[in-house]
């Protein structure tokens, strides 16, 4: 009897240790509620979930190219939250930081994101030029490192929403890969900016991808030759005018300048004379 009164006691006593020490919390509390972080590199987004509620939070992407970028999330109606960072460069490597508070806890969920494939044998050189007012192309060169078997493709959006396009009508070196892009003419009305991503595939390994903070337009177009070049003579002097080229970029006609270079005809060497360098202020 006393035997069972000991254990009757010894459990009470085990029972009050118990309630004395603090309520242990489950293990899923303890935990960040981010939960499902996920990099799409094309759309430059990271999305993510949450188990519970969070009363602050906030996004973050370091980057070798740019130092911080950091946002305000915003929430989809699915209940997925995303960070867009449409000028990222995320070709070298990346960290995404989700830092949120959560009943007075602050937690901080990381994600690494690596740009996978062997060094070297990725797309190098990119630049793409826009001709003739809206005709678009774009070149490269196989990174040094690049398996015989290479193959590259190039897509070009305009906005998050796009989809991408794939390149139309791709340049081909003398071994068949890959190395430019006849996007030709460009959709009005014309966007201010492209972006583009270079990938690529190979039996022998995987092939980095190439990716740019976006291209303006105006910094990619290749302007015609000046239009309607005239030379009139007023009776004292010869008057040399001419009109802007037509150009797909909306730019201050101020924004264009000239080199006139004149040859003097009979001259016996060829040589010019650079005279003016003339900026347009009006036509
Ligand atoms: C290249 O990028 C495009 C666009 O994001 C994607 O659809 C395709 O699967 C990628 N290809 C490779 C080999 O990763
Ligand atoms: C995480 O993703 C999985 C699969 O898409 C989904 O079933 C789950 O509900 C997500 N978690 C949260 C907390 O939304
Ligand atoms: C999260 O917040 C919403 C809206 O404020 C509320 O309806 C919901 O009950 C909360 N959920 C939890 C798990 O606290
Ligand atoms: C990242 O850096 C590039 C140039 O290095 C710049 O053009 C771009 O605006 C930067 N992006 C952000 C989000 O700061
Ligand atoms: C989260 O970000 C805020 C704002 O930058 C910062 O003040 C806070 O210390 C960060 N919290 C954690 C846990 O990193
Ligand atoms: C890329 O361009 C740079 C400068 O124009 C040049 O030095 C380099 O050799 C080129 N790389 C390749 C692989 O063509
Ligand atoms: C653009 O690409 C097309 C197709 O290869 C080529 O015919 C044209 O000469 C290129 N234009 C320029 C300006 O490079
Ligand atoms: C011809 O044009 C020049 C420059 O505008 C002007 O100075 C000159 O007076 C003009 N000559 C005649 C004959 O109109
Ligand atoms: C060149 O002159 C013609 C005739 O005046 C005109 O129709 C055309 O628009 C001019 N071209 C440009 C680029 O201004």
């Amino acid at each position: 009897m006393a035997c069972v009164l000991d254990l009757a006691s010894l459990l009470v006593l085990l029972s009050s240790a118990c309630c004395v020490d603090p309520p242990r919390v489950p293990a899923q509390e303890n935990a960040s509620p981010v939960t499902n972080m996920t990099v799409d590199p094309r759309r430059k987004t990271l999305t993510w979930n949450y188990r519970r509620n969070v009363t602050e939070h906030w996004c973050q992407l370091d980057t070798p190219h740019n130092c911080t970028t950091r946002q305000s999330p915003r929430v989809r109606g699915d209940n997925t939250y995303f960070c867009h960072f449409p000028n990222a460069v995320l070709h070298g490597g990346a960290t995404f930081t989700v830092n949120v508070t959560t009943d007075g806890h602050p937690y901080r969920s990381v994600l690494d994101f690596q740009n996978s494939g062997k060094e070297g044998s990725g797309a190098v050189n990119f630049s793409c030029l826009i001709y003739e007012v809206r005709v678009m192309n774009c070149s490269w060169t196989p990174g040094p490192a690049a398996p015989k078997d290479v193959q590259y493709q190039l897509y070009r959006w305009s906005s998050m929403h796009d989809d991408e396009v794939e390149c139309p009508h791709y340049i081909t070196d003398p071994v068949g890969t890959h190395v430019g892009c006849h996007f030709g003419e460009l959709k009005e009305p014309q966007q201010k900016a492209y972006s583009f991503l270079v990938n690529g595939t190979s039996e022998e390994t995987p092939i980095p991808f190439l990716d740019f903070s976006p291209f303006k337009t105006i910094e990619m177009e290749k302007p015609n030759p000046p239009a309607n070049v005239t030379v009139p003579h007023n009776g004292s002097h010869y008057i040399i005018q001419w009109d802007n080229p037509k150009m797909g970029s909306d730019i201050a006609s101020g924004a264009l300048c000239y080199e006139l270079v004149i040859r003097r005809k009979g001259s016996s060497s060829k040589e010019e004379h650079p005279l003016k360098r003339a900026q347009l202020t009006s036509q």
